[in-house]
């Protein structure tokens, strides 16, 4: 939620901090602005994307060496020009854009209106920043100790990044919550809510923790704590490309991720699954396999689409592993004081590795004793870096707001951890497990299969466009699939879609079932298939259009339909990471033959990093 972008260095700011809040456009796009210090401070705000506020600034003065820009997700303040960031203080002398949510701002803004403050948005920042102001006025302090200061007492999540027109090319940066990677040139600085802003300028960046304070200038770093003690930086070395955060020849960051799953799948088992040797080694999950082998429980804790990762997970774990398993949103189980007894084991997936619901929830679960595992995409996140042990996804940058590539990633990661669980805990047989294993080796090759399929998908989409519902259904292992489906659906053509459990149509929505609703079954060859038909047939009976992801050689299955999507066959565990993907691409061919941003739909943001 928000990009955030600085620079300070001998180049011109303002490219830098434009291409930046491209990169960053992801984070949120409801307003974007910059602000440039050279001599005075300058501030350019415009509601809208980053390509309206360039058009709006064309011939304004934009020199300088160092500045600070904001792409918004509104949280205070509906978006328009005025809550855009950056926002000015009082003086007009301090500028400051933010990411996060100051919590007790209402307060704070009450103690400054009765000391004569007023304010030009309805923003908990310019609050923040008026407060800030306040203190280094009174104090006679520097930026630096006021910031300090100011957020003793502030309560919530945060990066904020300040100019101050008395102290020229610095920047001050503070963190709690909320994701700062700050990069270290030659001379330079760049500052971002993640790396991607600075990729093409340097490899080496600096993680900011929570509770920090950063005073950056053009060739100096200095860290500090709150308690204003120094901090020696711990630099980092990127492995990411800058092909990897660009289009490269697709239309749009979705199609590029939907296309790359052969590759992220076969990144995400490379060095860990060895099907000749029948082994999988996964370091960060090594130590705690005892704990696992013995949990009492695994509580897994996501949101969104890595939630529906979790679902699949459950049925996974209990059928390979015989362990009890919940799959709990992160937003439900951090408010309800959840039970944790010794011996849980918690699962936390993320793709951003910031979803503040998640992060919280994690902290709610170790306070109470349990072991956390992260399964996580962003190297470096904060949940990666909270979580006791874990595994990177290895799905790369994952740009497009709907998530794709990290979904059938995760899937992977979940299945070598459940198959090694169950491995070390001789609740799989060793056929079985040999098995899975050479299916789970071959899943990248049978993905590119499906991939094939896409001009065919696209003209299904051409056919059912302009539905205005859809009901997506599956089983088993394929019921967190149809939750998938109906919710790329939903984020990316703005269709209404449900997904639901196929047995419990019966049970109410079979009511919306007639001959103009498309209802798409995720009917691939499991044990479930029959009873899968069988409610395909009583939609087929009410006349509803029958769309459904089957298996090769279902030529029984295919006559029911009005239109399918075939994928190859699978053991029932691993058909997930095959039949999802005709329904990404069916979303993606819909939202864009509606004209729709696919990749920054509206309202969404990729990063939830407010609960
Ligand atoms: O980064 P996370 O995996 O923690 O994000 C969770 C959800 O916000 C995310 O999956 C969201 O639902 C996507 N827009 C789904 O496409």
């Amino acid at each position: 939620m928000c990009g955030i972008v600085g620079y300070t260095g001998p180049r011109e700011a303002y490219p830098v901090i434009i291409k930046g809040l491209k990169r960053l456009e992801y984070r949120g796009y409801d307003s974007t602005g910059v602000a440039l210090q050279n001599g005075g401070l300058k501030v350019y705000k415009k509601k809208g994307k980053v390509a309206e506020l360039e058009d709006s600034i064309v011939g304004k003065d934009l020199h300088a060496h160092v500045g600070i820009g904001h792409t918004r997700w509104a949280t205070h303040g509906e978006p328009n020009d005025r809550n855009a960031h950056p926002h000015s203080s009082a003086s007009g002398k301090l500028a400051m854009i933010h990411n996060g949510i100051i919590e007790n701002y209402a307060q704070l803004k009450q103690e400054l209106l009765k000391k004569g403050y007023s304010f030009k948005s309805d923003t908990d920042t310019e609050v923040l920043l008026n407060f800030v102001e306040d203190i280094k006025t009174n104090n006679h302090c520097s930026l630096e100790e006021a910031v300090r200061i100011a957020l003793k007492r502030v309560v919530g999540a945060y990066v904020i990044l300040l100019l101050d027109e008395e102290t020229p090319g610095t920047i001050i940066a503070a963190r709690k919550g909320s994701p700062l990677v700050i990069g270290i040139g030659k001379g330079e600085h760049f500052l971002g809510s993640d790396a991607s802003p600075m990729l093409e300028y340097t490899k080496e960046v600096v993680y900011v923790n929570d509770y920090e304070l950063a005073i950056i200038k053009p060739d100096e770093l200095i860290l500090k704590n709150l308690g204003n003690e120094t901090i020696t930086p711990y630099v980092q070395k990127l492995d990411i490309e800058l092909a990897a955060i660009e289009k490269v020849g697709y239309d749009h960051f979705m199609l590029k991720e939907i296309f790359e799953q052969p590759q992220t799948i076969y990144d995400c088992l490379r060095g860990r699954l060895d099907a000749i040797a029948g082994t999988i080694t996964m370091s960060g999950i090594q130590q705690y396999s005892g704990q696992i082998m013995n949990a009492n429980r695994i509580v897994i804790i996501a949101c969104g689409t890595s939630w529906h990762a979790g679902l699949v997970a459950e049925y996974i774990f209990e059928e390979l592993c015989r362990i009890n398993v919940e799959v709990e949103y992160a937003s439900e189980f951090r408010y309800r004081n959840p039970v944790i007894n010794k011996g849980d084991v918690i699962i936390a997936i993320s793709q951003s590795g910031e979803t503040a619901d998640t992060l919280v929830a994690i902290e709610t679960a170790k306070a109470k004793g349990a072991i956390i595992l992260g399964v996580v995409n962003v190297v470096g996140s904060s949940i990666a870096r909270v979580s006791h042990g874990g595994a990177y996804t290895h799905a790369g940058p994952e740009i497009g707001v709907a998530s794709t590539k990290a979904f059938t990633a995760q899937l992977a990661v979940l299945t070598m951890i459940a198959l090694k669980v169950a491995h070390d805990k001789g609740s799989i047989d060793k056929e079985r497990y040999m098995h899975l294993l050479n299916e789970l080796h071959e899943i990248p090759q049978k993905v590119s299969k499906v991939l094939e399929s896409s001009e065919h998908i696209k003209r299904l989409a051409e056919k059912y466009k302009e539905a205005s519902d859809a009901l997506y259904l599956g089983r088993g292992y394929n019921f967190a699939v149809a939750l998938e489906g109906a919710l790329k659906l939903k984020e990316i053509s703005y269709i209404h879609a449900e997904g639901y459990p196929a047995a419990e149509m019966k049970h109410g929505p079979i009511a919306l079932v007639d001959e103009n609703l498309p209802v798409v079954f995720v009917a691939t060859k499991d044990s479930y298939h029959e009873k899968i038909v069988s409610n395909m047939q009583e939609i087929k009976a009410r006349k509803g259009k029958l769309i459904a992801v089957i298996s090769e050689g279902d030529d029984y299955t295919a006559a029911l339909c009005n239109d399918v999507m075939v994928v190859p066959e699978a053991d029932e565990i691993l058909a997930p990471m095959l039949s999802v993907i005709p329904l990404q691409l069916l979303a993606y061919y819909i939202g864009v033959a509606k004209g729709c941003d696919v990749d920054k739909p509206r309202n969404l943001a990729k990063s939830v990093t407010v609960e």
